[in-house]
């Protein structure tokens, strides 16, 4: 992961090129990097915002063969390595948030944003977007009121992108080998590891639903468990429900 590279300087969302790119059949591994988003996305139609040369914005184009319901793990895939890669820059302990974000001291760092493409239930390609906070001031972070933070505010220092780059690309690539070899099951061990919210009370909503429980942990495919007050335990998929502490 990360011999080929696009740098640009400015984009809309690598996301929307790197998708663009895997249909014209880049190479697996591809990485679309920028300094600048217009339209840097989230999940569920949100927005995801960097000021320019900040924090780190990439995406990675794969081909998994995989199905479709399984692309979620590829987001826990990518928050696992930016809690490893974290650990070995920085010495930071971060935390991942199902389904797609981590965190640190309780506040947002990183978001990941997988899409995909499929056909009779293959999937043809994976997007893999990263949006890292790195250099952002205290100041840059008061728009997201008290719920985001940067390396930089949390170490008092500003730091080298490239090399928080490095790591995390391969730890990406050791965890998508670990993936191809062995499957969802030694990824969810590393992702329950370092899992924020276990054995907590949370609330987990959706459009139309709210339920509040006990966190459990993810099932074999990376589904969300929660056990609700009367014993019974519930699944939730990382496309319909955000997850908070109740
Ligand atoms: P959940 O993932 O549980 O649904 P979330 O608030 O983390 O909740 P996401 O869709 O994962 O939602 O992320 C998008 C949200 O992240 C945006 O609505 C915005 O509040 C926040 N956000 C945008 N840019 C940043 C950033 N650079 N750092 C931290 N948070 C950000
Ligand atoms: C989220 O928190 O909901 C996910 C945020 C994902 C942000 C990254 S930045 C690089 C890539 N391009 C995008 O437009 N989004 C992802």
């Amino acid at each position: 992961i990360g011999q080929t590279v696009r740098y640009y300087k400015t984009t809309t969302s690598t996301n929307e090129v790197a998708k663009d790119l895997a249909r014209q059949g880049i190479t697996e591994g591809a990485i679309i990097i920028t300094e600048e988003q217009s339209k840097g996305r989230g999940r569920l139609g949100r927005t995801w915002q960097c000021p320019p040369r900040t924090g780190l914005c990439f995406s990675v184009v794969l081909f998994p063969r995989a199905n479709p319901m399984e692309v979620p793990q590829f987001t826990m895939l990518a928050a696992v390595a930016v809690v490893k890669a974290l650990y070995r820059t920085l010495g930071l302990r971060a935390q991942v948030k199902w389904p797609n974000d981590v965190y640190i001291e309780g506040l947002k760092i990183c978001g990941i944003l997988a899409e995909m493409a499929a056909e009779a239930d293959r999937v043809k390609y994976v997007v893999l977007g990263i949006g890292l906070n790195v250099n952002q001031s205290k100041e840059d972070l008061v728009c997201f009121g008290n719920t985001a933070t940067s390396l930089r505010v949390q170490l008092g220092r500003t730091l080298l992108r490239s090399q928080i780059l490095k790591v995390l690309l391969e730890e990406l690539d050791n965890l998508y080998t670990l993936w191809q070899q062995e499957g969802f099951l030694p990824l969810k061990g590393l992702w329950r590891d370092n899992a924020l919210w276990i054995g907590n009370k949370v609330q987990v909503s959706g459009l139309n639903s709210n339920y509040q429980g006990t966190m459990e942990g993810i099932d074999d495919g990376g589904a969300l468990l929660l056990r609700l007050y009367d014993g019974t335990i519930k699944t939730f998929y990382s496309g319909e429900v955000s997850l908070r502490p109740a």
